[in-house]
């Protein structure tokens, strides 16, 4: 039997450096679990965009279709701000998520015990907190024509365009009615039906979907009061499901209320492949973070988080997955932090790499 198949993107900015870390853990579970991954290793983002003119090159994007799981760090920075948009670093990972037709993105915000002080809510708010945001990944606003900016009299205009069929709204529905029938069996789907006719379809094909999963507990929200309910109380949230540019916003929302982007790992899925795994990217749901990047001082839980993700979707390792979370979790629980952990002064945080090796002492440990 050959070894499953990984390729892996680091991209631009901290990417890289959380990236190597990942790459410790990927070689602790080969020389420790037994469990050997293919690995191959490829531009994304601006620095595709230095070495070949395009945030993506054509090799990359096919082999992206071939291996099991693609494995992503960050794309963007500063750098690449005046660059003609078709050739921006967002480009690639865009066209990445297109072209796999990645069309179902989890987004977990869970909040780790050891953190529950750390948010900027109150302790009891978020404690415990275990929710998923499915967010809808390859439509909408990000990708619906007409789009682009405009003349329009003596004025220019810009437009982009809310699209969403049937049978994609249909498809992301039924993905996370089945998250829901594997965690607490309530999907809450939000969308602004008060004003866009999109938002009543998706509301109408959710709905219609929901009568397949009679033991899930369906209920709408509106988009902008979702958001103020996932800040009042998150966890009357089990599963939620959004479209692309909510998603967008409310994942990022969801993020925070555990304390930091830096934990959060996120799964974009597609439709499953000729050997029964769904083509799928992983990537931490935080950026590229230029301002800190190549000092060290990146918070690598997220990408490594991101693989246990991959493990538990792409591999059906859910125990490993399991093992690797709750190293996460107990290195959290020594006191290890980075310094978006940390909001204390007169602690030296760990680095990236002192981070990445605890989490392999936490792992040496759980045998
Ligand atoms: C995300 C990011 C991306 C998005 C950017 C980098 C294109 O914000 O994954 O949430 O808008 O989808
Ligand atoms: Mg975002």
């Amino acid at each position: 039997m050959t070894n499953p198949s990984l390729l892996i993107l680091p991209g631009d900015g901290i990417g890289p450096e959380v990236m190597a870390e990942v790459r410790k853990i990927i070689d602790w579970f080969g020389a420790r679990r037994g469990i050997t991954f293919d690995v191959s290793e490829d531009l994304v983002g601006g620095c595709a965009y230095d070495k070949h003119g395009t945030p993506l090159h054509d090799d990359t994007m096919a082999r992206a279709q071939e291996v099991d799981a693609v494995l992503l760090g960050a794309v963007g920075g500063p750098k690449y701000d005046s660059l003609d948009f078709s050739v921006k670093p967002e480009r690639g990972l865009l066209r990445l998520r297109k072209e796999m037709d990645l069309f179902s993105n989890l987004r977990p915000a869970q909040c780790f015990d050891a953190l529950a002080d750390f948010s900027s809510l109150k302790k009891d708010v978020v404690a415990g907190l275990d929710i998923m945001i499915v967010r809808e990944l390859t439509s909408g606003v990000y990708f619906g024509e007409p789009r682009g900016i405009f003349e329009e009299g003596n004025e220019r205009v810009g437009i982009n365009t809310q699209r969403y069929t049937e049978s994609e709204i249909d498809r992301v529905a039924r993905s996370a009615f089945d998250l829901a029938m594997k965690r607490g069996k309530k999907l809450c789907s939000m969308e602004k039906a008060n004003v866009m006719e999109s938002g009543i379809l998706w509301r109408e094909v959710v709905t219609e979907v929901g009568k397949d999963y009679p033991e899930v507990e369906l209920s709408h929200m509106y988009a902008d009061a979702g958001a103020m309910q996932l800040t009042r109380w998150p966890k009357q949230f089990d599963v939620i499901v959004t479209d692309n540019l909510f998603g967008d916003l409310l994942s990022d929302l969801a993020a925070m209320l555990t304390g930091s982007l830096g934990m959060l790992p996120s799964a974009s899925l597609g439709a499953p492949m000729d050997n029964g795994r769904p083509k799928a990217l992983y990537e931490p749901v935080h950026g590229s973070a230029p301002d800190i990047a190549g000092q060290g001082k990146a918070n690598p839980c997220a990408c490594i988080l991101s693989f246990a993700m991959a493990l538990r979707y792409s591999f059906d390792l859910g125990d490993e997955a399991t093992r690797l979370e709750q190293a996460v979790n107990a290195v959290l629980g020594d006191g290890v932090r980075t310094a978006d952990l940390l909001n204390e002064e007169g602690i030296t945080p760990a680095t990236t790499a002192e981070m990445g090796d605890a989490v392999l002492a936490a792992l040496d440990a759980s045998l």
